[in-house]
């Protein structure tokens, strides 16, 4: 082996678990060469039986499949420690994690002289991630609660989090805006726009009555109306070549790829699910602009009202809240004690 190659092989089980096994290091190597074991659990599962019976040793059974590769670039996982939830200025029970935030910065594509937008900002978890990557980003929330940083864990607002890293270059701010009744122009300027839609689980949609500016119970935003929105929002807004990363809420068991709305000016490019508890997911979707804005659907189905609204109540209904599943309760004051949701 040249002194121009660095090799490592790496143990990997069931494609979520990689652990370094051995490295031969060499001060600035040309090549990176990555030697990859995929030691599979259900294989393990199968070994164990055979174990019992047949008494085959684990330790010398030959990995399940074997990669070779060189290796292009490497992956930015110290940004999850970096960036971890308990250790920023401010955050809320919704604000999402620092590895999922990346994930989805990752699906959109944010890079430098792109401009993204989170029309749900919150605490602006996703605007941190796309700012990291060099992107110039742009939010907007209804809860003026959240844009002051009166509603958050900690003292701080949305701008002590770009200063606590140092990107407050990539940010734009934040405005107060109801999403059903957005004032921005209807121009293709946006290269990305990642949203967590509010489901009701900890933050329900509300919009704006039109000449009261309040929200209440009765102005509620129901989820299969808001995801039709979301899709013009993008089909509008979004250059082509642009992304739309969102993530969607439903049962597990009423998921299905034909039931993720879509647009005539929108492909679908990935679906990626995060299980939750009594039955519930969240899915990750990737949406690529791909031709200039046409109309899209402009009012649910019923189906897709029965499918995508009522998310809290579905999951109630699947039973009683054992203790280590029940939601955090909601801070009153600032100071309280942070947890990583
Ligand atoms: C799930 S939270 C988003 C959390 C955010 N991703 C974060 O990391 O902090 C949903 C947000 O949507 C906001 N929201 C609810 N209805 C809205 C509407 N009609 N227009 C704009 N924002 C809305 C809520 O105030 C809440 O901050």
């Amino acid at each position: 082996m040249s002194s121009a190659i660095h090799a490592f092989t790496v143990y990997w089980r069931n494609y979520y678990c990689a652990t370094l096994i051995s490295e031969q290091v060499y001060m600035n190597p040309e090549v990176v060469l990555v030697h990859l074991e995929d030691h599979s659990l259900d294989i393990k599962q199968a070994n164990l039986k055979a174990q019992g019976v047949a008494g085959i040793n684990l330790d010398e059974r030959q990995p399940f499949c074997v990669y070779i590769g060189r290796r292009i670039t490497k992956s930015s996982r110290d940004l999850i420690q970096k960036y971890r939830l308990p250790d920023r200025a401010y955050i809320h029970t919704t604000s999402m994690s620092a590895e999922l935030s990346f994930i989805s910065a990752n699906m959109a594509w944010a890079r430098p002289g792109t401009l993204m937008m989170d029309p749900f900002a919150g605490t602006g978890s996703f605007l941190v991630a796309c700012a990291e990557f060099g992107a110039q980003t742009l939010g907007s929330d209804i809860d003026p609660r959240v844009i002051r940083g009166t509603c958050g864990i900690g003292e701080g607002t949305v701008d002590d989090n770009f200063r606590q890293y140092g990107t407050t270059a990539n940010y734009l701010g934040l405005n107060i805006m109801d999403f059903s009744n957005l004032p921005l122009r209807k121009q293709e300027w946006l290269d990305s726009i990642i949203c967590d839609p509010p489901y009701g689980f900890r933050e329900g949609a509300r919009k704006v009555r039109i000449g009261r500016l309040r929200c209440g119970e009765d102005n509620k935003y129901p989820l299969s109306s808001l995801l039709l929105d979301l899709l013009e929002f993008a089909a509008q807004h979004l250059v082509v070549g642009g992304r739309l990363v969102y993530w969607l809420p439903m049962m597990r068991e009423e998921f299905s790829v034909e039931r993720i709305p879509l647009h005539p000016s929108m492909r679908l490019v990935a679906h990626a699910s995060d299980s939750m508890k009594l039955g519930a997911a969240r899915y990750l979707i990737t949406m690529h602009k791909i031709a200039p804005y046409t109309p899209g659907q402009l009012e649910p189905t019923e189906e897709q009202e029965k499918v995508f609204n009522n998310y809290r109540e579905k999951m109630f209904k699947e039973g009683e809240w054992a203790d280590e599943d029940k939601p955090a309760p909601k801070p009153r004051r600032k100071g309280d004690a942070r947890k990583e949701t």
